[in-house]
Formats: structure tokens, C-alpha cells, sequence
């Protein structure tokens, strides 16, 4: 990943500095009523990060203590952590078998009666099923949180993620696809009663200045990084184009190497956004050395699945084999290099090296 900070960026962060609130000022309102628009929903709020924005979704919808909510582990652990923050319990599903995404009919077997919403993680940016889990919550009283938090731009039968499910939460952490240059979070919803809960919890729990309505936090977007979030949001299609086509010549280049698995391909329902490039491997370990020592940085997103981490073991009694893809997920993928401002030569040369890998 490379973040971009470019001169409009800096001017924008220069006026908004100079002229503004330096909390809760005009930037911020701007940024979350473009944002709402740009997913197709009526509002959003943003937070202080993308763990604080599923916490507090969730926490506006009331779902709290006693309640259970259903997530994948194959994810990045603020998925759970923001649950169990809000005071629920997470439940796990494995994920596709051909995939990264939480699988719906696993999902179904796992539900109870205390189940309140299920949290489909739209990984790497390839949103996911999300029409079959909102059959799965239809007439049942449970809620859809997309965790969108790898996916700002993502879509699916032609909607943008975040206007899929009951509330949204999108993280702009230096890593994502456009960031605010800091920690930041947004969640989306039509809901007007879960936003003005949302407003309320993120900032300190208030009602109006001296009064309280309820036990909220700190976890508001500074003024400057909202002001930076708007040029990045003008600027996040274009990107999302550029990763779609670095994708398709990493697919082209790497295309029947054997002992490597390419991504899910695309569908017309979906258009992903590549946050990451994840193959898998068998030889993962092997492959990653072979890129370090020609001078190439990969990652592996994620080494340990959820429930695997000592936390959740601990609190949960989890051991291995309790979600065997995910697990085997663990052991295979790799993220190669994905950002816009990658060169085609660099996306060849690390399609040989993995390809001279392979055939060792
Ligand atoms: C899938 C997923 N969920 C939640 C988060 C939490 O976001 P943040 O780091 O902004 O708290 C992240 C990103 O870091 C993420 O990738």
C-alpha cells in the first residue's frame, strides 16, 4: 500500500486548519452528507475509526447485552473486538469454501434465537453475498451490518456497499482504499433513528451540550481529516478502476501457474474493488521468502484467524479445527502488491517471480 497526500489534500487541510472548528467543523457534515450520497443512503456518521463505527452501529441499534451476533473469523480481529465492545456476543461461520466471505448457509445453521445481526465482512474488497443474507434475516429480528471496511466503492446488483445492509462501517485507515490520512471511521444507514443515536454516542453520549441522553464516547472525526476525506473521495473511483485493471493483468500473468489459486473471478452481480491481490498457495511460506529476497514486500492477511487468537481462546475455548477453511486460509494466502500507483512493469515482474516460485 502507499497512501497519497497530494497538494489538493494539502490545501484542503490547510484551509480547513486556518478557517475551521477543529472539532465537529463544517468539513465533517460536508464529508458525511458526500459520503451518504456516494453510497446511496440517506445518512452518515462518522467516528474516530473503523472498530468504534461497528461498535457504535451496533450499539445504536441496540444490540447489546445478552445478544448474539454472527461474524466470520476470517477477518481482521476489530470485526469481533467491536461485539464484544458493545457488550454482545460473537458468534463465527466459516466462510466459503471457494472464497474469502462469510458463507450464508453456514451461517444459517449457526443461528439461535439470540441471534441479532449478522456482520458479512466484504474482504479484500469483493463485497459479499448479500442477498442471501438478507433472505436469511428477513422476518426474523435480525439486523445487517456490512463491515465495509476494505470494500469504500465496492458494489453488488448494482448498488455500492453500504447501502446493502441495516448499517454500514467503513474504516479509513492508512491502508484502505482512500483514508482521511489519520484513524477514522464512518457508519452508513437509512435509519434516521440509528444515525442520531450514532451522533449521540460518538460524541460523548450528549443530547445537546451540557446534557446526556446516553453513555456515549469520544470517537469523533477531526475536522482536518474530513476536509483531506473529501478530496479522497472525489479521487476513489479513479483509483478503484486502476486496481481493477492491475488486477486483471495480475490475473492474466498468473493464470494457470500451477500450485496457485487467483482470486474468486468476477461476476456480473459484483464489482470489486481490490483492496488486496490474494492468491493462495501451498507453498505460501516458501513464496513469500523467494518475493522478500528479490525485493518484494507481500503480507498475509490474516496468519491466525479469529477464534485462533489467544483472547478468544482464552474467553471462548476455541481450538483448531472449529473452522477449518478459514484455518486452511490462514496457511495459504497472499496479498501481492496492489495500489494505484503501481506500474505494470512492477506487476510483471512480481507475476515471474511468483510464476519461478512455483516451479522450483
Ligand atoms: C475488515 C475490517 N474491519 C474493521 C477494521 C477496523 O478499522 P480501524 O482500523 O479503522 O479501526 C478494519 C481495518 O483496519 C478492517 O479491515
Amino acid at each position: 500500500m502507499r497512501p497519497v497526500v497530494d497538494e489538493e489534500m494539502l490545501q484542503a487541510a490547510l484551509y480547513s486548519l486556518q478557517n475551521e472548528k477543529l472539532v465537529m467543523g463544517e468539513s465533517v457534515f460536508k464529508f458525511e452528507e458526500e459520503f451518504a450520497r456516494y453510497c446511496g443512503s440517506r445518512y452518515a456518521v462518522s467516528t474516530g475509526s473503523g472498530t468504534a463505527a461497528l461498535q457504535i452501529a451496533l450499539q445504536s441499534m441496540q444490540i447489546g447485552l445478552e445478544d448474539e451476533v454472527l461474524t466470520t473469523p476470517f477477518s481482521f480481529f476489530a470485526t469481533s473486538n467491536a461485539v464484544i465492545h458493545a457488550g454482545a456476543q460473537p458468534r463465527f461461520a466459516d466462510v466459503e469454501d471457494n472464497g474469502f466471505n462469510l458463507d450464508p448457509a453456514k451461517v444459517e445453521a449457526k443461528l439461535t434465537s439470540k441471534t441479532r445481526a449478522i456482520i458479512p465482512v466484504h474482504l479484500y474488497g469483493q463485497p459479499s453475498r448479500m442477498d442471501e443474507f438478507r433472505d436469511l434475516a428477513e422476518d426474523k429480528e435480525i439486523s445487517l451490518v456490512e463491515d465495509a471496511c476494505q470494500a469504500h466503492g465496492a458494489e453488488y446488483g448494482g448498488r455500492r456497499v453500504g447501502s446493502l445492509g441495516d448499517t454500514a462501517c467503513f474504516s479509513f485507515y492508512t491502508s484502505k482504499n482512500m483514508t482521511v490520512c489519520g484513524d477514522g471511521g464512518m457508519i452508513v444507514t437509512d435509519n434516521v433513528e440509528v444515525a442520531d443515536a450514532a451522533r449521540s454516542f460518538r460524541d460523548c453520549g450528549r443530547a445537546s451540550k451540557y446534557t446526556m441522553s446516553r453513555i456515549g464516547f469520544t470517537s469523533r472525526l477531526n475536522t482536518v481529516n474530513a476536509a483531506i476525506g473529501r478530496v479522497q473521495l472525489r479521487k476513489l473511483d479513479g483509483w478503484n478502476k486502476t486496481r481493477r485493471r492491475i488486477a486483471d493483468l495480475y490475473r492474466r500473468m498468473l493464470e494457470g501457474v500451477s500450485g496457485i489459486t487467483l482470486p474468486p473471478a468476477e461476476t456480473q452481480k459484483e464489482t470489486p474493488v481490490y483492496h488486496l491481490f490474494v492468491v493462495r498457495s501451498e507453498n505460501r511460506d516458501q513464496l513469500a521468502a523467494h518475493l522478500e529476497r528479490n525485493g518484494v514486500e507481500a503480507a498475509i492477511h490474516y496468519p491466525v484467524p479469529i477464534h485462533l487468537q489467544a483472547p478468544y481462546r482464552a474467553k471462548y475455548g476455541y481450538s483448531e479445527g472449529s473452522f477449518p477453511v478459514s484455518e486452511r486460509l490462514a496457511e495459504q494466502v497472499l496479498s501481492l502488491p496492489i495500489h494505484p500507483a503501481i506500474t505494470d512493469e512492477d506487476v510483471g515482474t512480481v507475476s515471474r517471480l511468483v510464476t519461478d516460485s512455483a516451479r522450483e
